[in-house]
């Protein structure tokens, strides 16, 4: 099975050190090839998603993503931005379905911003389309208007392309608390409306599986106020960016959450959903938690090795349990590693 490995920018590279020393120590036959992206694309061929990386994305089973990003890169041409190295990737590969679970861990439940009772066994799966809406509709720019520039993007979304996604929410649903609550704005906009009508058809062919609609301001205020009323929220691309954000600090911290982002036939890349935390980039501080725990998703939903993945899940929740803790979850009388140390108790657990 063929990996291909995207370390990107700021923590990247040190985070997915980690995630590859516990993938080695599970002794599968993996053949891990590593390539520049993002900011380190650029500075290797002046492409965030150079030509080769892409070609290896399109040749590997699935692929580990570290991060992107960096202030450095902010005054380039839109193009050459570190972030349009994994929106062309997942254009590209068409991974449109982007699975983001929020769980609590028992031991992180103080770590949280939120009382322990409203936190306390959360249990949510963000199921967020990921290569439509607003971040890809055309037509899209700066123009100049009436002597004055003005900016626009377009929010759309086909019929098709709401279904499928729709269809990934019920099918998790269905091995979960049988619960569907797909966020929009109908009151306000056409696409969501036609958002709502074909979520709701598409219910119809799921009768065991329990089907609500919100609106997503409502939804943002539903997450802080009592957050273990959902189980699946179903939603597009701009709304799922924001409500993932806000469901992994209900979680105690964004350095714990994986993510999965699918194609049609469980080909993925799996990636953290924090980003490339440039501020302690190359101090040894960052959490690989979210990203080991991304290469044990990888391992269940791309490579058919479920027991290997609940292997590197069942390490990590040893090692919370242990009190073992980098800076962004500390906890009362725990021990406070960095980045390497964390790596090797999770290989230790192993
Ligand atoms: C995410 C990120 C990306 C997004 C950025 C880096 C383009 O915020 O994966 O949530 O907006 O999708
Ligand atoms: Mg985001």
């Amino acid at each position: 099975m063929k990996v291909a490995v995207l370390p990107g920018d700021g923590i990247g590279p040190e985070i997915i050190a980690q995630a590859l020393k516990v993938l080695r120590k599970l002794g599968l036959s993996l053949e891990l090839q590593e390539a520049p992206v993002g900011g380190a694309g650029y500075e290797s061929s002046s492409d965030p998603l150079p030509p080769a990386t892409l070609a290896l994305a399109k040749a590997a089973d699935a692929i580990l993503f570290g991060a992107v990003g960096d202030a450095r890169y902010d005054k380039l041409p839109r193009a050459k931005r570190p972030e349009q190295a994994i929106l062309g990737l997942r254009k590209e590969l068409g991974l449109f379905a982007n699975l983001r679970p929020a769980q609590v861990h028992p031991e992180l439940v103080s770590a949280s911003a939120l009382k322990a009772e409203v936190v306390a066994g959360l249990d949510i799966l963000i199921v967020r389309e990921l290569t439509g809406d607003i971040y890809f509709g055309e037509p899209k720019g700066i123009r100049e208007t009436d002597g004055e520039r003005e900016g626009f993007d377009t929010m759309r979304y086909r019929e098709g392309e709401i279904r499928r996604i729709a269809r990934v929410a019920f099918d998790a649903a269905r091995k979960r608390s049988k619960r569907v609550c797909s966020v929009d704005k109908a009151n306000v906009l056409e696409t969501s409306q036609l958002w709502r009508e074909v979520v709701t058809a598409e219910a119809a062919k799921y009768p065991d599986v329990e089907l609500s609609h919100m609106y997503v301001d409502n939804c943002a205020m539903q997450l802080v106020r009592n957050p273990k009323q959902f189980d699946v929220i179903v939603t597009g691309n701009l709304f799922g960016d924001i409500l993932s954000d806000e469901a992994s600090m209900l979680t105690g911290s964004i350095g714990m959450l994986p993510s999965a982002s699918l194609d049609a036939r469980g080909k993925g890349l799996y990636e953290p959903i924090h980003g490339s935390a440039p501020d302690i980039a190359g101090r040894g501080v960052a959490n690989p938690l979210a990203t080991i725990l991304s290469a044990a998703m990888m391992l269940r939903y791309s490579l058919g090795e479920a027991q290997a993945a609940g292997r590197i899940e069942a390490a990590v929740a040893k090692v919370l349990k242990a009190g073992v803790r980098t800076a962004d979850i500390p906890t009362a009388g725990a021990r406070k590693v960095g980045t390497q140390e964390m790596g090797d108790a999770v290989l230790a657990a192993l």
